[in-house]
């Protein structure tokens, strides 16, 4: 891992500058290149905008590692109503979801009752729960988590990360239950024993997971989503995908809001089923700093916006 990109992971644990950060003008203009505003409302005007380019879309609340049951209830109401919110505006935007934010570090069994519960009004309103992955602390009890949801929920699906060592051993068993896979890169700070230190290793294991997805979704056993924004991988996958005569509709790219938008409407342009992932809240620190981290080069956008 880079010096900068371990220097800013370690950053985000800083309360201090998550403070410093949440009253300065410049960091909200900032933050903005990534999502677009703090509110529900804007992550949903955001989704009516792209759906025009035929880009479906995803929104997350902000937020992790809570408290208290309170805070972790709360954010259970504010997302069944987000999905009442979603269904009168007519969008069919899925919504994600940190365990952490529903209370793991809490009450393994408050958060699952609640995740089911948000599950549940998912279904009822027609749109689809994801789970987000955290750091490797969190792998066996989100899988676990998701086991539910999916006996449940068809729909449901869950990220997984191409930098952990253990992550082929989790796919594999994970294909019992048909599993919906959102494949990413992995942006959390982890000892070399657990996750490739080197990106070059995690980016052979995104293409070797991937093909692994692909086939399984070949088969009918799974569904394969690349959450990724490098182009070279996308490409290579969409060939494996036509290789193993996967059509369009058993695969996904996923990118976040903000980051290759050209290529994301290029890509829905050339009939691959595309959606982006728009955050919105006001605990946006850990978040951002993540983002910063995946591409130091944004420190220097920044700082050119501390200046203007
Ligand atoms: P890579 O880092 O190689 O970037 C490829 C190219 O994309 C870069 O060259 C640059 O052009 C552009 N790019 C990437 N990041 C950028 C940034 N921040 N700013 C500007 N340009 C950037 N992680 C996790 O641990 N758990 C999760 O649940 C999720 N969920 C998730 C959902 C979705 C839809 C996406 C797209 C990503 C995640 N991630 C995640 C984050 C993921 O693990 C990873 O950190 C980022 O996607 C960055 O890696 P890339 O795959 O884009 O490749």
């Amino acid at each position: 891992m880079s010096i900068a990109r371990s220097l800013l992971l370690r950053a985000a644990d800083s309360h201090w500058l998550a403070g410093q950060m949440a009253r300065r003008s410049f960091a909200k203009r900032a933050v903005r290149r990534f999502m677009p505003g703090e509110r529900l409302e804007d992550a949903l005007d955001a989704a009516a905008t792209l759906a025009r380019s035929s880009i479906g879309s995803l929104v997350t609340h902000l937020g992790e590692a809570l408290r208290t049951e309170d805070e972790a209830r709360a954010v259970r109401d504010h997302y069944l109503g987000t999905f009442d919110t979603i269904h009168q505006r007519g969008l069919a935007t899925w919504v994600s979801v940190k365990p952490t934010q529903l209370g793991l570090d809490l009450s393994p069994d408050l958060c699952r009752r609640y995740l089911l519960e948000v599950a549940d009004k998912a279904e009822s309103t027609g749109s689809s729960l994801w789970l987000d992955m955290e750091d490797s602390r969190y792998v066996d009890r989100t899988i676990e988590l998701y086991r539910a949801m999916k006996l449940r929920h068809p729909k449901a699906g869950i990220a997984i990360q191409a930098y952990l060592r253990r992550t082929p051993k989790d796919l594999q068993a994970l294909l019992d239950v048909k599993p919906l896979v959102r494949l990413v890169k992995g942006a959390y700070a982890e000892p070399v024993s657990v996750a490739f230190a080197e990106k070059r290793e995690t980016d052979l294991a995104f293409f070797d997971l991937g093909r692994q997805l692909l086939e399984a979704a070949a088969r009918g056993q799974a569904t394969a989503i690349f959450g990724t924004h490098d182009l070279v991988l996308i490409a290579r996958l969409i060939d494996a995908a036509k290789r193993l005569q996967v059509p369009p509709s058993g695969y996904e790219i996923h990118m976040l809001y903000g980051i290759r938008a050209a290529d994301q409407v290029q890509l829905a342009r050339e009939g691959h089923p595309v959606k982006t992932l728009i955050s919105y809240g006001s605990a946006w620190f850990k978040w951002y700093m993540r983002r910063l981290a995946e591409r130091p080069a944004n420190v220097w956008f920044v700082m050119k916006t501390m200046v203007t």
